[in-house]
């Protein structure tokens, strides 16, 4: 490991280097912010660099160096940061009138667009962010069952209060979880069963994206369904992040209907958004028509610059078209990884599905998250901060999120450092591999 920790000194030292306006405004920040950050994912050592500009796919930061942006907000940033019909919409909002504490044609259209798109929603419901969606998923679900119980998966990410880093977390909501291993098909069908009547939900990403980019393998997420039905629990799809995968999220794809689906991230072209739907008669319970309805709330459920960008991302440019062909593009980059890879015999893996990928120091496909190795968790600031310094952005944890402004040559300059990355380090990562078990 000292070997690993040299080199990545000696990169940390020209990042500090080449960006002082970055350091000098952390600095500045860390007054008001505890260490100078918002949102802890986007610290990294020795400090986050700062944004000025965004255009198209691209970034530039306070110190004038540009990038090519694969964080992607972490899947939010599908339309890019300056789509001039996203920002048409935007403006049109605004114009339209700020907070007008009414409903208006937006969200309407907006939910139309949606429920027209998911076989599983047929009506929707807003709200401020993924997270949220998935509080009212939960709390939905627990109405509807009288039950308390849930089974989510190890390594999930459904928000802030409801995530499972390896196990249990004890900032999370007070909800009654259970745990089980992703894609672990027999042993999560024998959790379900043996929690049986009381059951609320099993809630699920259909690609396990904090823990890793890794699919689920399409019996797997079959028998979710299979065996919550059976037992009268609903199954919840939090596709928060895989909606954008083809043209009606993974639930088109793999065929599988959940009871309530999750959504957010993109689907506001980038705004503030979240929302979550289900069937008719599920989603009847929240009628404000009908005497004892349940009582949704949220001031900003409705926020007009969200519900306008929303329309145009969703209903004109993201249609399923786009989207079909989006998916393609962006799985047959990441395949071409994957064979440029094992032609060189890099321990590497572009783990994931289309535009949601994950670089895992493997050279076998990553199925559940016990094939996650320490050694691999060990290079990823490693493979974090040079490609940073080959101006190629991606997540701490080695997650790119393609986005729709990208091209060929966007995705070429992200192969060519990848390659750079691990012809340079060859030897290091195979002995940190070695070593770190
Ligand atoms: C799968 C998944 N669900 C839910 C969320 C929470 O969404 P938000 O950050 O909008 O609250 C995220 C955010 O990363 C996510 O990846």
């Amino acid at each position: 490991m000292e070997a690993l920790n040299q080199v990545l000194r000696e990169l940390r030292a020209r990042y500090v280097e080449l960006n002082p306006n970055s350091h000098a405004a952390d600095r500045a920040a860390e007054n008001h912010l505890p260490g100078g950050n918002t949102r802890t994912v986007l610290h990294y050592d020795p400090f986050p660099l700062t944004m000025q500009a965004g255009v198209g796919a691209e970034l530039i930061d306070l110190d004038g160096h540009r990038y090519v942006d694969f964080v992607g907000e972490y899947s939010a940033g599908l339309f890019g940061h300056s789509d001039p019909q996203i920002k048409a919409a935007v403006d049109r909002g605004l114009e339209s009138g700020i907070v007008m504490g009414a409903p208006t044609d937006y969200e309407r259209q907006l939910a139309g667009v949606i429920c027209q798109r998911f076989p599983a929603v047929d009506q929707v419901r807003f709200c401020n962010s993924g997270t949220e969606a998935n509080v009212w998923a939960l709390t939905t679900a627990r109405m509807l069952t009288g039950r308390t119980k849930f089974i989510a998966f190890h390594d999930a990410y459904h928000g802030g209060f409801l995530k499972f880093p390896g196990g249990h977390c004890k900032l999370n909501l007070p909800f009654d979880f259970q745990l089980a291993e992703y894609n672990d098909t027999e042993a999560a069908e024998a959790l379900i069963r043996s929690v049986g009547d009381q059951l609320a939900a099993v809630i699920v990403e259909p690609i396990l994206g904090a823990g890793g980019n890794i699919p689920g393998d399409p019996e797997f997420l079959h028998t979710l369904r299979q065996a919550t039905r059976e037992t009268g629990g609903l199954l919840i799809f939090d596709e928060v992040k895989t909606a954008r995968i083809g043209p009606a999220g993974m639930q088109g794809l793999v065929g599988v209907k959940p009871d309530l689906t999750t959504l957010g991230k993109f689907l506001g072209g980038g705004l503030p958004i979240g929302a979550f739907g289900g069937s008719q008669e599920v989603m009847q319970h929240f009628n404000p028509k009908h005497e004892n309805s349940w009582n949704h709330a949220g001031t900003f459920n409705n926020d007009v610059c969200s519900m306008s960008a929303g329309c145009v991302a969703m209903g004109e440019i993201f249609t399923p078209e786009r989207a079909q062909e989006f998916l393609d593009w962006s799985e047959g980059f990441r395949v071409s990884l994957n064979q440029a890879f094992s032609e060189r015999a890099l321990p590497m893996r572009a783990n994931g599905l289309g535009s949601i990928i994950a670089i895992h120091f493997s050279r076998a496909p990553t199925r559940r998250t016990s094939d996650i190795t320490a050694g691999c968790r060990a290079l990823r600031p490693l493979l974090h901060m040079e490609l940073l310094l080959d101006g190629i952005l991606v997540c701490g944890r080695g997650d790119f999120f393609l986005s729709l402004p990208m091209n060929d040559s966007h995705l070429e300059r992200a192969k060519d450092a990848l390659l750079r990355f691990g012809e340079n380090h060859r030897d290091l990562i195979e002995h940190t591999l070695e070593a770190a078990g």
